[in-house]
């Protein structure tokens, strides 16, 4: 069931974290409504401008509503992730997504404030919630590429101020976490001492933490066993999401942990089949281990184990 990111917040707020999930083709979809059904999770999936624009937009959204006829016991979100404004007004306009971000992070604060508002405006009208982002967090995205040295954390007392004037409905915080496999030199520390301060100064808003991949070493180092060529780098320790849970963060962002699955999964495959060609065989590993994959992170979020409380909860809405 398709529902609203805002009512799944509502339900998690303090006590645990939502997963958000990127998707990109068909074994992604399967595994990751097998994974949250396996750890009777909530859940978000995310599509990503990239993700839109790999095949076309249409296939990943008919596949979802497929998947929604398929696991109908499954309750998740829609969510544009990383939209820009024209690509969050086509997601609006759609009436497909429950929620949308933009992220206009990149521009000064006066036109992120103006620029997220345009989207509130349009996206309300809709009853589509609103992902904005505050701060620059640092790694690669598509197109983006942000080093060290041009990571700018989350200013609490300008959050309480971005969130009242562009009217967003959460808020994606830079608060030491980075995207991608390569993230910063060291571990991604996060700063608790943020969150707590914007949850301060905003009780019960959801905030999102993005860039949420551990880059497991296991993982890093199988790949490279089977013919990869990974850096090692070190991501964020997923044992602390309960504590930013608690402090408000109701959305966990993960996408290259998944990425990682299916390099290893593949890799591995063809190491040890060199003779094989078809794709179903590693097709079939890679569903299951993504959907493994999905019940580890679950279990770290604190939603493993939530989905009767919320189909409870949202009937009584
Ligand atoms: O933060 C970005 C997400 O990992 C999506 O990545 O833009 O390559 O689809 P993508
Ligand atoms: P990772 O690259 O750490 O998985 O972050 C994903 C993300 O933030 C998607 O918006
Ligand atoms: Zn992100």
């Amino acid at each position: 069931m398709i529902v609203s990111t805002k009512e799944l917040f509502k339900h998690a707020y303090g006590k645990y974290a939502i997963g958000a999930y990127n998707i990109n083709n068909l074994e992604q979809t399967m595994g990751l409504f097998h994974g949250n059904l396996d750890s009777k999770a909530p859940f978000i999936i995310q599509i990503s401008k990239g993700a839109r624009s790999y095949t076309d937009k249409r296939m990943l959204e008919a596949m979802i509503r497929m998947a929604d006829a398929l696991f109908p016991d499954a309750i998740f979100a829609v969510h544009l992730d990383h939209g820009d404004e024209e690509a969050a007004l086509d997601c609006i306009n759609s009436g497909f997504y429950s929620s949308v971000m933009i992220d206009a992070s990149m521009k000064p604060y006066e036109e992120n404030i103006a620029i997220t508002a345009r989207i509130v405006k349009a996206a309300h009208a809709r009853e589509i919630s609103v992902e904005a982002e505050l701060g620059q967090l640092g790694g690669v995205e598509e197109h983006i590429s942000v080093s060290e040295d041009q990571v700018h954390l989350t200013d609490p007392v300008q959050a309480e101020d971005f969130v009242k004037k562009s009217g967003c409905d959460s808020l994606a915080c830079a608060i030491g976490t980075s995207h991608g496999a390569y993230k910063f030199a060291g571990s991604q520390g996060i700063h608790f001492e943020i969150i707590a301060a914007i949850q301060k100064l905003l009780p019960g808003f959801p905030l999102v933490m993005h860039g949420s991949s551990s880059v497991p070493k296991s993982e890093v180092d199988r790949i490279n066993a089977a013919g990869g060529a990974m850096k090692n780098a070190k991501g964020v320790d997923a044992s602390q999401f309960l504590k930013a849970a608690k402090l408000g963060v109701t959305k966990v962002n993960i996408d290259t942990d998944g990425r990682l699955v299916w390099c290893r999964v593949h890799r591995e495959y063809f190491k040890e089949h060199p003779e094989n060609f078809d794709l179903r065989p590693p097709g079939k590993v890679f569903m299951a281990e993504y959907a493994n994959y999905i019940v580890e992170k679950n279990n770290y979020l604190g939603s493993s184990g939530q989905l009767d409380a919320v189909r409870v909860f949202l009937k009584k809405t």
